[in-house]
């Protein structure tokens, strides 16, 4: 059996992980994949997740199974902290494996309930998005997202394709901080683009992965409750593997937004699918960030630290815009400054990419996005000289 096996092209942001640290030189600098790093390179444990955890390992009685859906205290927590009140009676809900579990049980529920819906997806997107859709056997159609000579977002191309989604199809948004590209939608972008679809009869599915890195907590979540607001449906994969800093303990979950009447149905449905995957989801990490949300002291700390985060990236993308201004001696760059989030697109070529991790041991994913959190005071100028060298 196994000898039918053929290779699996391998994924791109993962496989530069290994090329990462497999290189001996001490000055090579790692802006592949999304993960949070402070200025030393460390990844840290949040420091309300650490107290979380102490009181847990002091109080926990019993680790048996949590329900299919995960710990009714969770899912609530995380509709509230994503959708703010009023959600009840139109969420249903399942605590997932990570963002990707989120995404995965979102285009399941889609396959179980619209087989022939397409999925529509940015051009560019995260890779795993069409990587799952094709796996799953889906449709999938790309809309126009990011405009490169700009750095921008190509409003116009968007709202055109926009104009070709048919009733039913599922249209996949990133509710804040573009992966890869950086480039946000403004609010009346947003508001545009929600009349668009909501009159082609669209159903919005909403990754949300990074809430809280880009222009604030609340913020972040502006165009997620203006499209559950608008829409009769309407599914939200959210992470808290950055926004907790809990990667690994693949934290997320998935909300469904549809009629009250139908709620109890779905809902059964989500169980049905976290029960055919992986049975119960993970709940080490749900427990912690349900224990942060519901103690007012705990919040505070984690969403200082949080600040903290966001404010590091805000202020390391406006100097390397700065370095970069005088480097090459060019505003080319000066998006870098505008973009939010983890990630900014530099609209490098791929040969460019290339020299930068041979030359310089910088190393970005091919499509040249970098992860402006693996950078630091330091390596800022040096990242800047390194890429007006290869232009
Ligand atoms: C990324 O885009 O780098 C992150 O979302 C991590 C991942 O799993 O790809």
């Amino acid at each position: 059996m196994l000898e039918n096996l053929n290779p699996q092209p391998q994924d791109k942001i993962l496989q530069l992980i290994a090329m990462y640290r497999d290189d001996p030189r001490t000055d090579k600098i790692d802006l592949g994949v999304g993960v949070y790093k402070d200025a030393t390179g460390l990844t840290p444990v949040m420091r309300a997740v650490k107290s979380a955890e102490k009181t847990l390992w002091e109080t926990e009685k019993t680790k048996t199974y949590t329900g299919l859906a995960g710990e009714p205290a969770y899912n609530a927590a995380m509709v509230g902290m994503i959708l703010g009140a009023g959600y009840a009676d139109r969420a249903a809900s399942v605590a997932t494996p990570g963002g990707t579990g989120a995404i995965r049980q979102a285009l399941e529920l889609i396959k179980l309930a619209s087989p022939q819906a397409t999925v529509w997806i940015s051009n560019p997107t995260w890779p795993n998005h069409p990587s799952i859709i094709k796996y799953l056997g889906m449709k999938l159609a790309e809309y126009r997202y990011f405009d490169a000579a700009s750095g921008e977002v190509d409003f116009a191309g968007l709202i055109e394709d926009f104009g070709k989604v048919a009733p039913g199809d599922v249209v996949l948004l990133h509710g804040c901080c573009h992966n890869p590209t950086g480039a946000n939608p403004t609010a009346a972008q947003w508001a545009e683009m929600v009349a668009v679809l909501k009159a082609r009869g669209a159903v919005p599915l909403v990754d949300l992965a990074y809430q809280g890195f880009g222009d604030g907590l609340e913020e972040d979540a502006a165009a997620t409750r203006l499209v559950a607001a608008s829409f009769p449906e309407v599914l939200i994969a959210a992470s808290c593997s950055k926004n907790f800093g809990i990667y690994r303990e693949r934290t997320g979950i998935l909300i469904a937004l549809g009629d009250a009447s139908r709620k109890a149905v779905t809902q059964g449905n989500l169980n049905f699918l976290n029960r055919q995957n992986y049975s119960f989801p993970p709940d080490h990490g749900a427990r912690l960030v349900t224990m942060i949300l519901e103690d007012a002291a705990l919040t505070a700390a984690w969403k200082a630290e949080l600040e903290e985060v966001r404010l590091n990236m805000l202020t390391l993308r406006q100097s390397l815009a700065d370095e970069l201004r005088r480097a090459t001696n060019s505003d080319r760059f000066d998006f870098v400054a505008r973009h939010r989030g983890m990630f900014s697109r530099l609209g490098l070529t791929e040969a460019q990419v290339n020299r930068l991790r041979e030359e310089a041991g910088v190393y970005m994913v091919g499509d040249s996005r970098i992860n402006i959190a693996g950078l630091n005071a330091k390596t800022v100028p040096v990242l800047a000289a390194a890429i007006a060298a290869v232009l």
